[in-house]
């Protein structure tokens, strides 16, 4: 398949009401879900009423997730979009930490089945990183966001002012400083860069050049070109201006600094996401103040949440659409 095939086959509502209960149809939605540099690190064990959804240890990113705080964000990620996609398959699921997994156990029971707008929205959702037009968000807008973001010990802040935005580009352009400096964080990112459709397809995870504003090269071309632009500086012009045309930004941030919170974070944020899709708005991560560790107190502290863990940050908006990212076979996260 060539990349557009594949565009057109992953982000794509299936057919649920016929076969309420193919799991496969419910993990393929919850693969829709975002991950850390799309290394979508997750198992799906299917048994009896319940589906177990687990970490793959092996797609762990060290250098910009030491903790594995993303790896665990993004199964809770996988999790929303898999109930989601239960509910409208006619399936309650009950969700719960397994400690013993380090991994989540759903259990299903029979329920009426309801077509939420979130729901709705999964295939809409990506993170777009564009400019967006700064237009202000309504106040109605800011209310349903600020619903969907907030979940069990985890809250949302959603900041609209000129000047916090330009408090978190001040933190997003230290965390860029820092990590660009890291030599480790620098080759592990190059290794999930997919730099043109054929290599994208080939692997069906990683960063697509294009759905990060960069061209369709071949790889050679790609890795001479970040010789001449890989930099904080540059990085840091772009994140300024990207954070400048937002409408607002959302921390989501938790009480306790543990997995289970780390999971709900990820869920949290997959909701949120998802409602701004469905009002038509965009989102995209700048996560550089939480992902580097001395940073991340400092932050917390000029924005007031002071003792609590800011786990991710977003920015929202009004922009265009950004080329899409791909994903693996559903045969390949099931066990
Ligand atoms: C926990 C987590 C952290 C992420 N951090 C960043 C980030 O700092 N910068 C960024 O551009 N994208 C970030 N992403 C977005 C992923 O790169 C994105 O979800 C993935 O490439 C798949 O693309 P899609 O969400 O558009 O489908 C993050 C995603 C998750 C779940």
């Amino acid at each position: 398949m060539n990349y557009s095939d594949m565009v057109s086959e992953t982000w794509r509502h299936g057919e649920l009401g016929a076969a309420p209960h193919d799991y496969r149809a419910l993990v393929r939605y919850a693969t829709l879900a975002a991950s850390s540099h799309n290394t979508q690190p997750w198992i799906f064990k299917l048994e009896s009423n319940r589906i177990q959804v687990l970490p793959d240890l092996s797609r762990r990113c060290p250098a910009v997730d030491p903790d594995d705080h993303h790896l665990y964000a993004s199964l809770g990620c996988a999790t929303e979009n898999l109930l989601l996609a239960a509910q409208a398959a006619g399936l309650k699921g009950l969700c719960r930490f397994d400690a013993s997994t380090s991994g989540l156990q759903v259990d299903f029971e029979e329920a009426p089945a309801a077509r939420s707008a979130l729901f709705d929205a999964i295939p809409l959702r990506q993170c777009s990183r564009s400019e967006y037009d700064g237009a202000p968000l309504s106040a109605e807008e800011l209310e349903q966001l600020q619903g969907a973001g907030h979940g069990d010990g985890v809250s949302v802040l959603l900041m609209t002012d000129a000047d916090q935005k330009g408090l978190v580009a001040d933190y997003v352009a230290k965390g860029n400083d820092a990590q660009f400096a890291d030599p480790a964080w620098a080759r592990e990112l190059k290794s999930w860069i997919r730099f043109n459709g054929k290599e994208a397809v080939h692997s069906g995870d990683g960063l697509y050049g294009p759905a990060t504003g960069n061209p369709d090269v071949p790889r050679w071309l790609g890795l001479l070109a970040m010789k001449g632009t890989f930099s904080a500086r540059n990085q840091n012009k772009k994140d300024y201006r990207h954070i400048h045309s937002s409408s607002a930004i959302a921390v989501i941030y938790s009480e306790t600094d543990d997995i289970p919170h780390w999971i709900e974070a990820g869920r949290c944020y997959q909701r949120l996401a998802l409602q701004a899709a469905a009002l038509g708005l965009r989102t995209a991560f700048i996560n550089q103040p939480v992902e580097v560790g001395r940073l991340r107190p400092e932050f917390a502290r000029a924005i007031g949440i002071d003792g609590r863990r800011p786990d991710l940050i977003l920015r929202i908006g009004r922009g265009p659409e950004m080329p899409r990212s791909l994903r693996r076979p559903i045969g390949d996260v099931i066990r």
